[in-house]
């Protein structure tokens, strides 16, 4: 038992300060150790063996940690005060192989293209906004206690940063109106970053990113809307999916529906694993009249929901924090 304390305190110092720190979990004492169980009476095996074990969690973990921080100081600090010269070997500025696009931005311009090839023009959303848009043109009155649902932040001169994407919808539908009236339709999307008053957890954050679709024509109809979304989850997930819808309430649409695909056995689903992934239904009258279109001559759709849930379930990522944690083993991954 001496043996292993001191086999514990002499690799745990030359752990901490090692630049391979995991050779030294093969060491020759450490072999001993494990291979004297053999030699031991049996009534004393079950307390050492318990005690060697322990020891390997213990030097396990001082691995890790010491490999994080070599890893954490791999990153040269810049020199904020060399001069810049484009011919120097070494540039002060940071050379661009050191940074890499963040996943979550890759992802978002995997989707903004596939509704682009589909015929989608693309508004990128705002990131402060007004109760009208948030609210307002999207049939929520005054004191509708759907409101409450969306966690808003709200800033002392009463700006809002959108919670969702749906804010765009109004300006959609205004800068729409005249193609709508030349006979042709609004076929677009927006996307950006909204903002939520969430308790953070592994599926809940303040700052994430949504994608809205608007559709308007003569007739539009809700199987046009259901083969739109499911021809893009098929193309974002490269394979056949299995959908469906059950009735969801949102202000702004009527029927309103929530949106699922079974999870694919390709990504660890079983049969029968339902994922709802957005929000969506055939646009309310009163926000289409908010935009001066006349409900009686035309009828649309609209979608909107969470980019992360999508990326989360294409790379089996378990925890939504790791997208803001800047962790570099993270984002290297990718
Ligand atoms: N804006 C809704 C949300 O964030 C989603 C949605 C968009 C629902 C468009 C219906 C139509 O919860």
């Amino acid at each position: 038992m001496q043996n292993i304390e001191d086999v514990r305190s002499d690799l745990l110092s030359r752990i901490a300060t090692s630049d391979n720190p995991r050779d030294l979990l093969k060491v020759a004492e450490l072999k001993q150790l494990m291979g004297a169980i053999t030699t031991l009476p049996a009534a004393e095996r079950g307390a050492y063996g318990k005690k060697v074990n322990e020891l390997k969690i213990a030097l396990e973990a001082a691995v890790e940690a010491r490999e994080t921080a070599i890893e954490d100081s791999s990153v040269e600090p810049l020199d904020v005060t060399a001069p810049f010269d484009i011919n120097a070997e070494k540039v002060s500025l940071l050379p661009t192989e050191q940074g890499s696009q963040h996943p979550l931005t890759t992802e978002l311009e995997n989707v903004v293209d596939i509704f682009t090839r589909m015929g989608f023009e693309a508004i990128e959303s705002r990131q402060i906004d007004d109760d009208k848009h948030m609210f307002g043109t999207l049939n929520f009155h005054e004191n509708h206690p759907a409101r409450d649902g969306y966690d808003t932040f709200r800033t002392e001169e009463d700006f809002i940063p959108p919670a969702h994407t749906s804010t765009m919808q109004n300006r959609i539908l205004l800068a729409g109106r005249d193609k709508l009236e030349a006979g042709g339709q609004i076929a677009a999307i927006s996307y950006g970053r909204v903002f939520r008053n969430e308790d953070v957890d592994a599926t809940h954050e303040h700052t994430f990113y949504q994608c809205e679709g608007v559709f308007v024509s003569k007739n539009a109809t809700l199987g046009q809307m259901l083969g739109t979304l499911r021809s893009f989850f098929e193309t974002y997930y490269g394979q056949k999916l299995k959908i469906k819808t059950q009735p969801a309430y949102f202000p702004f649409v009527e029927p309103g529906l929530e949106f699922a695909i079974e999870k694919p056995a390709a990504l660890g689903g079983k049969p029968g694993e339902w994922l709802e992934m957005l929000g969506c239904g055939m646009i309310h009258p009163n926000v289409l009249k908010a935009a001066d279109i006349d409900p009686n001559k035309y009828t649309g759709f609209a979608w909107g929901g969470g980019i992360e849930r999508l990326v989360m379930l294409k790379y089996g990522i378990e925890d939504l924090r790791h997208f803001e944690s800047g962790k570099l083993q993270f984002l290297r991954k990718f």
